[in-house]
C-alpha cells in the first residue's frame, strides 16, 4: 500500500510517497480503506510552518477522509467490515466543552493521518456516514463544515430565520457557513476578493456580496446593506483573534484591522483564538453587549449529530 508523508514547515515538495505493509489494527481499532481525502487550509499550514499545533515528524498528513473498515481489531462494538465511516478530527475530543491539551491530538497532525490507501483509526475516532453521503461529501464535512456548523448553531444563541450572517471571504468555512445559513432562512452577506468570485457566491445563493479589495471599508458597505443596523452573526475565519490560530494574520498585515472592521459590522461575533481553544466555548460580552465566541474544531460528538442531520 502506499502513503504520502511530510514534516512540518518542509513545503508541499517535501511530500513523500512511501510504499508500506497494510497495518493490522489493534483491540478496539479498525481498518479502514480511505475512499476520499479533502483539503483544508490546515494541512497547508503545517507544511509552511505556521500551524500551532504539534505535529508528528513524517507523519501522513491530511485530517479529513471518508472510507469503508475493511477489518476490525478484537473487542469492537462500533463497527462492522463494510461500514462506511469518516474520521473525526479531534478524536480525543468525544463531547462537551473543550478539555485542554490532553485533547489536541489532531489526525493528520500529532496522528497519522488519511492521504493514505489504508488507515488504522480507533473506533472512537470514527462516526458513520448517512447513506445520502458519498464518501467524498463525508470527507469535506469534518473540518471546515463542521466549524462552521458549530459557529452558527452552537454556543448561547444560536442563528434564527431571518437574522442576518456575514462570511468573510470564500474559503471553506465560509462556503458551508453561508449554505447553512442559508438553509437557517437567513440573509447571507459574504466579502470576497474578485468579480467571478462575487458571481459564483450569489449563483450559490448568497444575497450579497462585497469585494474586500475594492471596498476595504467593507464594514461599512455591510453596515449600509442592513440599514445601518449591522448584521447578527459574522463567521469570522481570517484575522483578529484567530491570529494565534490562523496563518491568515500576515494579510491583514499583522494588525488586526479585518476582525476590527468586522465588529464595526455587527452585533455578535465567532472568532476562534489558540487561548480561546483551552476554553471552548467561550462566550465574550463585549462593553456594548455584543458577544463574541471561540469557535474551534467540533468533538466527536458534534461530528456524529451533523452526519446525521
Ligand atoms: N479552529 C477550527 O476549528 C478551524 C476549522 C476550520 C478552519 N479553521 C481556520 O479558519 C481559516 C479559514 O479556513 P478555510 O478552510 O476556510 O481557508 P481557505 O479555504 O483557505 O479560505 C480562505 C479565504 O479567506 C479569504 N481571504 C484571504 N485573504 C483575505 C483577506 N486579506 N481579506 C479577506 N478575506 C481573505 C479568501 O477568500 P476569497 O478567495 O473569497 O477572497 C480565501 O478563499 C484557516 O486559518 C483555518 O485554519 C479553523
Amino acid at each position: 500500500m502506499k502513503s504520502y508523508y511530510a514534516n512540518k514547515g518542509t513545503g508541499l515538495a517535501s511530500l513523500t510517497m512511501k510504499e508500506h505493509d497494510i497495518p493490522v489494527p489493534g483491540p478496539h481499532e479498525v481498518l479502514v480503506r480511505v475512499r476520499a481525502a479533502s483539503l483544508n487550509y490546515r494541512d497547508l499550514a503545517i507544511l509552511w510552518g505556521t500551524y500551532p499545533l504539534p505535529i508528528k515528524p513524517d507523519g501522513i498528513p491530511l485530517a479529513d477522509g471518508a472510507g469503508e473498515v475493511m477489518v476490525t481489531g478484537p473487542g469492537i462494538t462500533r463497527a462492522r467490515t463494510g461500514g462506511r465511516v469518516a474520521a473525526t478530527p479531534l478524536p480525543l475530543w468525544i463531547d462537551g466543552p473543550f478539555g485542554g491539551w490532553d485533547y489536541a491530538a489532531q489526525i493528520g497532525g500529532s496522528l497519522d493521518g488519511l492521504l493514505t490507501e489504508y488507515a488504522v483509526l480507533h473506533e472512537e475516532w470514527i462516526v458513520h456516514i448517512p447513506d445520502h453521503l458519498s464518501f467524498e461529501e463525508a470527507a469535506a464535512l469534518p473540518t471546515a463544515g463542521i466549524a462552521a456548523w458549530n459557529a452558527l448553531t452552537g454556543g448561547s444563541r444560536p442563528l434564527q430565520a431571518g437574522e442576518t450572517v456575514l462570511t468573510l471571504g470564500s474559503g471553506g468555512v465560509s462556503l458551508f457557513a453561508f449554505q447553512f445559513a442559508k438553509l437557517f432562512g437567513a440573509h447571507i452577506i459574504v466579502t470576497t476578493s474578485s468579480e467571478d468570485k462575487a458571481q459564483r457566491l450569489k449563483a450559490l445563493g448568497a444575497d450579497e456580496v462585497v469585494n474586500y479589495r475594492t471596498t476595504p471599508n467593507w464594514h461599512e458597505a455591510v453596515r449600509e446593506l442592513t440599514a445601518g443596523r449591522g448584521v447578527d452573526h459574522v463567521v469570522e475565519s481570517i484575522d483578529g483573534l484567530c491570529a494565534g490560530f490562523c496563518s491568515h494574520w500576515h494579510i491583514f498585515r499583522g494588525d488586526g484591522g479585518g476582525f476590527r472592521r468586522a465588529l464595526q459590522a455587527l452585533a455578535l461575533i465567532m472568532a476562534q483564538s489558540r487561548e480561546s481553544l483551552m476554553r471552548t466555548p467561550k462566550v465574550t460580552t463585549l462593553s456594548d453587549g455584543r458577544q463574541k465566541r471561540a469557535m474551534v474544531c467540533p468533538s466527536a460528538h458534534l461530528c456524529a449529530q451533523q452526519s446525521l442531520v
